[in-house]
């Protein structure tokens, strides 16, 4: 019996075999997200400037680190997340090479659906050295399927010396827009606050949410500083918090405060992300979700306004007294 290969499956082939009425992406959801996309339409979409160039992003991208599917209904699942982020408003989809195939289920999707350019793209590298990482970035190159990629990042700090100046030669030959390097873990903070000194970066990636403010205190300040754009990546909650299942329990069966209401907040989701894209350091928040639903839900927090520098603190202080 031959293997399932997730490469192959386009969404004609996927609704023939009813595959995502299975998956409840049809009837389901297709109407409601035209409703939401009408209901939206009404609402501005929040957008902030990459400090070095001055293009514009919504505040709110996908992350795709469980971008793995073992089943065609699973990739079914996954394919309709990509083809609605654009509809959604959505624009910054992050990868990486390491992320198990998530870099191809992205480059095939987007072929297909012909919305490559309706994206902006942002994968990692993650090498020993520089041989294993130029082969890396090139494999990377062929899983997304396009001659240019909008952001690469040096995955996780590693051999960071090497891999910058990699990348920016790439930057000079055009292949790649931007560079960045990220970090999942407040341990390493001191060590972007140097590499932010030390290279002339456009991007960095870092963790933070309300449970885990950590970057707030010197590498969010000193990104804004150096006019650095900055990605968040666990913006309900880091590896120090439980991740994000602990958020959502935390929030289970709580309603929401009424002033977060009175802004158009509709989710515990949403006003989570809002905190985070509301720090004027950051440019967008990354969550990873493979629901469409959630997708909507966390686009939604790209739409109406941001926070006050009061209304973050207030969410601060309910948060805490509900540990
Ligand atoms: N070192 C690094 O560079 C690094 C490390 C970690 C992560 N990242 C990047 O950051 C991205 C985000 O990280 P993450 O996915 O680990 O953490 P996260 O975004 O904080 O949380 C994702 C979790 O939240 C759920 N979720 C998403 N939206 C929701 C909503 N509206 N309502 C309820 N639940 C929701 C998801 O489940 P569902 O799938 O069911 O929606 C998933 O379980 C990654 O995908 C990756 O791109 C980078």
């Amino acid at each position: 019996m031959s293997r399932f290969d997730p490469s192959r499956l386009t969404r004609r082939e996927a609704l023939a075999a009813g595959l995502l009425a299975g998956a409840g992406l049809l009837s389901g959801s297709a109407a409601p997200a035209a409703e939401r996309r009408e209901a939206r339409g009404k609402h501005r979409l929040i957008e902030k400037p990459i400090p070095s160039t001055g293009e514009r992003l919504p505040v709110v991208g996908l992350g795709t680190n469980r971008f793995s599917p073992r089943t065609p209904e699973a990739l079914a699942k996954l394919r309709a997340v990509l083809q609605e982020m654009p509809e959604l408003g959505g624009k910054v989809v992050d990868t990486a090479a390491i992320y198990r195939g998530s870099e191809s289920v992205i480059g095939d999707a987007l072929a297909s659906f012909g919305i490559r350019d309706r994206l902006f793209l942002a994968t990692k590298v993650m090498a020993r050295d520089g041989a294993s990482g130029k082969a890396s970035i090139e494999r990377s190159f062929q899983a997304l399927k396009t001659p240019r990629i909008d952001l690469f990042q040096v995955h996780n700090l590693m051999d960071m010396d090497e891999m910058v100046p990699l990348l920016l030669d790439m930057k000079k030959a055009g292949r790649i827009r931007y560079v960045g390097i990220t970090a999942v873990t407040p341990a390493v903070h001191g060590r972007m606050a140097d590499a932010l000194a030390k290279f002339p970066l456009d991007f960095i990636q870092v963790d933070y949410s309300i449970g885990d403010r950590d970057a707030a205190s010197r590498v969010l300040p000193l990104a804004k500083d150096r006019g650095v754009a900055v990605l968040i990546n666990v913006p309900f909650g880091g590896l120090r918090g439980g991740g994000a299942s602990a958020a959502f329990a935390r929030v289970q069966g709580r309603a929401l405060p009424q002033w977060a209401q009175e802004i158009g907040v509709t989710s515990w989701g949403q006003l989570l992300l809002k905190y985070v894209v509301s720090h004027p350091a950051v440019t967008c928040a990354i969550p990873g979700t493979t629901e469409v639903s959630h997708l909507a839900d966390n686009l939604e927090a790209a739409h109406g306004r941001l926070l006050d520098a009061a209304e973050r603190t207030r969410l601060e202080k309910l948060w805490d007294s509900m540990g």
